[in-house]
């Protein structure tokens, strides 16, 4: 199963974003990953929508946007704009999520649930059938560079069970300290999507060309 590999571009450098996007494309990676947050939902505040247009004006890959903010139905139109691909929602952030991931789809862009690490399987069930994506958080939402989470591993297996999965026809992506040996064991399991951070892609000695390449024959 070919894998989808998102950088996770908080974590690139800003003073060479123009470079930085020309070598991950190159790179031939998926598509980017662009986190975004209100210091509400999370303690953090990410990346902006100026950055955003950046990279959207960049490439031709298609960009994802984790919406780690409150009410994030408020803002689909917004994102929606700005020519994203897929949007992803926290359920725990919003009232009505079926509603909002309706919205997006209506927008002719792809849903996605992100869903925090203490967030059970049954809780999100209603959702599996309305979404093309479920992004399993393997750290707590909010800053690059954590431990990954063991137990979240549990959950992973279950949605990853083809049973599951191609019941409802989503793709399973994870999120949160990846390191190219949890690409290749989860990927094993059944993930077919891992957001790229401090743990497999930036700050290593690597080109992200040969770490694209490793990662794709893992
Ligand atoms: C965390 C973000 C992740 C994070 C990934 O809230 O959603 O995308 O930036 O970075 P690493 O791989 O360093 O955890
Ligand atoms: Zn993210």
């Amino acid at each position: 199963m070919k894998k989808i590999l998102l950088p996770s571009m908080m974590l690139a450098d800003f003073g060479n974003l123009k470079e930085e996007i020309k070598k991950l494309d190159e790179a031939d990676v998926t598509g980017y990953h662009i986190d975004i947050m209100d210091g509400q939902f999370v303690p953090n505040f990410g990346m902006g929508l100026q950055d955003l247009e950046f990279i959207r004006s960049a490439t031709d890959k298609p960009i994802d946007v984790h919406l780690m903010i409150n009410t994030p139905d408020k803002y689909i139109d917004l994102f929606s704009n700005l020519g994203v691909n897929v949007i992803y929602i926290h359920p725990e952030a919003d009232v009505h999520p079926t509603r909002t991931l309706q919205a997006i789809r209506d927008k002719g862009i792809k849903a996605g649930i992100a869903i925090n690490p203490g967030t059970s399987v049954e809780s999100i069930q209603p959702y599996l059938s309305i979404i093309d994506y479920i992004m399993v958080m393997t750290v707590n939402p909010g800053f690059a560079g954590q431990k990954y989470l063991d137990f979240v591993d549990e959950k992973i297996e279950i949605l990853a069970q083809s049973t599951f999965k191609d019941k409802y026809e989503y793709e399973l992506l994870v999120d949160g300290a990846i390191s190219p040996e949890k690409v290749e064991k989860l990927h094993k399991k059944g993930v077919k999507g891992f957001v790229l951070g401090s743990s497999s892609l930036f700050g290593k000695d690597q080109s992200y060309k040969e770490i694209i390449q490793e990662l794709k024959e893992l």
